[in-house]
C-alpha cells in the first residue's frame, strides 16, 4: 500500500473518531466504524483491481481473515457505490471516506458538510450521496444497482 493511501486511511479513521466523540456511539460501535476505515482501502493499490473493485476484494479478503460483521463487511464492500442495506457503519465510513479533509478538491464545502454531520447526519449523507450520483451521470458512466437502490432509499426519506 502507498503512503499516500496509508494517511488517507488514518485521515477517514480519525473523521470518524471526531465524529464519535461527539456523537457518542457505545464503544463497540464506535470500533465498528474505525475497522471499516482500517481495511475498505487494503487492495486500492492492487495491481490487478480497477476502481470498482478493490472494495468486493477488500471485503472477501476480510471476510476469509475471520472478520464476521455484516455491517463493516458491507461498509467495506460497497463503499465506491453505496448501498441501501447498510447500517450505520457504511453510512458513517462513506461520508468520511469523501469528507476527509485530504482530498484536493472543494474543501471549504467538505468541512462544512463533515462538521455538520453529528446533528444532521441523514441529511449530510443525502448530499454527499447526491454529489456523487452526479459525478458519475456527468462522467457518462452507468449506474450501478447498488449506487440507485442507495439513493431511492435516501430519497424516499
Ligand atoms: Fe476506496
Ligand atoms: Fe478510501
Amino acid at each position: 500500500m502507498s503512503a499516500e493511501r496509508r494517511v488517507h486511511i488514518e485521515r477517514v479513521a480519525a473523521l470518524l473518531g471526531t465524529w464519535a466523540d461527539a456523537m457518542g456511539p457505545a464503544p463497540a460501535e464506535r470500533s465498528r466504524w474505525l475497522k471499516a476505515a482500517y481495511l475498505h482501502d487494503a487492495l486500492r493499490d492492487a495491481p490487478n483491481l480497477d476502481a470498482l473493485a478493490h472494495g468486493p476484494a477488500a471485503a472477501d479478503r476480510a471476510a476469509r481473515e475471520g472478520e464476521t460483521d455484516r455491517g463493516v463487511l458491507d461498509a467495506v464492500r460497497y463503499h465506491t457505490v453505496g448501498y441501501a442495506g447498510w447500517d450505520d457503519v457504511g453510512r458513517m465510513h462513506y461520508l468520511a471516506d469523501f469528507l476527509e479533509p485530504g482530498r484536493k478538491f472543494a474543501t471549504d464545502e467538505r468541512r462544512a458538510l463533515a462538521e455538520r454531520v453529528p446533528r444532521e447526519r441523514n441529511a449530510v449523507l443525502k448530499e454527499v450521496a447526491r454529489w456523487r450520483l452526479e459525478w458519475v451521470v456527468r462522467s457518462g458512466w452507468p449506474l450501478v444497482p447498488e449506487t440507485v437502490g442507495f439513493w431511492n432509499a435516501l430519497a424516499s426519506r
